[in-house]
């Protein structure tokens, strides 16, 4: 049994990164051969959530369900997990008992002690340092729509937080350059950076981030946790805005992405979800076809 976690971008090679896309976008096609096949019947996915989540929840739930499994939604508020139950404890109970294992939580070593102490494949669904599915989805939407990244420019507005560096560790795997436009103080961690450096620009001008772009991303100011931060933040990020004026300097066929929940307002302007460059709906359902198609090469893998 070879047994693989999905903690971060890294733990995929650039081709297995690809297959899974591929397989996504076949997935979305196929939809009712999938339903029919049921290739993970009765197999169980635990669904640990120690934030709050919409996309990702029913994503994940649906999927499973789609896959012929079934879906098990544990709140850290009803479970030991949330009263101080070892992460260890809790990774080798309920590994034993799941068939695949998803967590949503603050700090990011939380899921790497659980994925040591866990008997089967572990998904990064949200730390506070990455967001590696929503990037599967972000890149399939991507090629579905104007082909290969490779090689492409994006530009990152804003907080140097779980999805920017996200989309750092992506510009290596999948071969393009990043500019990042952010705030003194805001700046993704420093040894990313580092390890990183070749592929990204830091820049504090959104214009200068933006031009040559062929993808313009951003997120909320205030992540998850930092709600304590948001009227800092909104003085700090004015002038980080991603509206229709910013999209000129960029490419004519530049898309625009955002992992969603959005702030209308702020992180971007009123009308920016409906601007031509937009594809967030198309994102945001592609956690689901993303997210199927990386579970059946986890669980496929731990079969092998
Ligand atoms: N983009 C994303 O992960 O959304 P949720 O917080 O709703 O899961
Ligand atoms: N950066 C955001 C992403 C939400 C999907 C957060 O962590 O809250």
């Amino acid at each position: 049994m070879a047994l693989r976690h999905f903690l971060t971008l890294n733990d995929c090679s650039p081709e297995e990164l690809d297959q899974i896309i591929q397989r996504a976008i076949e997935m979305k096609k196929d939809l009712a051969v999938i339903r029919d096949a049921e290739p993970f019947k009765r197999h169980v996915l635990g669904m640990i959530f120690e934030k709050s989540s919409t996309r990702t929840r029913v994503s994940f739930e649906a999927g499973i369900t789609q896959l012929g499994g079934h879906g098990m939604f544990l709140s850290s508020r009803d479970t030991q997990l949330g009263r101080g139950e070892p992460i260890a404890d809790s990774a080798k109970v309920l590994s034993s008992m799941l068939d695949i294992i998803m967590i949503r939580t603050f700090g990011h070593d939380r899921i790497e002690e659980f994925a040591e102490h866990s008997s089967v494949p572990v998904i990064n669904a949200l730390t506070d340092d990455y967001h590696p599915c929503q990037l599967l989805a972000d890149m399939q939407t991507y090629v579905e729509y104007r082909g290969s990244i490779k090689g492409k420019t994006v530009a990152w507005i804003g907080d140097g937080n779980n999805m920017c560096q996200s989309y750092m560790l992506a510009a290596k795997q999948f071969g393009f350059h990043l500019n990042i436009a952010c705030p003194e103080g805001f700046e993704p961690k420093a040894d990313i950076l580092e390890s990183l450096k070749d592929r990204i620009t830091i820049t504090r001008s959104p214009k200068e981030a933006v031009k040559n772009a062929d993808l313009v991303v951003t997120d909320v100011w205030a992540s998850m946790g930092q709600e304590e931060e948001q009227k800092q933040r909104e003085k700090a990020f004015a002038g980080f805005q991603v509206n229709e004026a910013l999209m000129t300097y960029a490419n004519d066929d530049a898309l625009f992405m955002h992992c969603l929940p959005a702030h209308r307002g702020e992180e971007i302007s009123e009308n920016m979800l409906e601007h031509a460059s937009s594809v967030v709906w198309h994102e945001a359902e592609n956690r689901l076809h993303a997210q199927k198609a990386l579970m059946e090469f986890l669980l496929l893998a731990a079969k092998s």
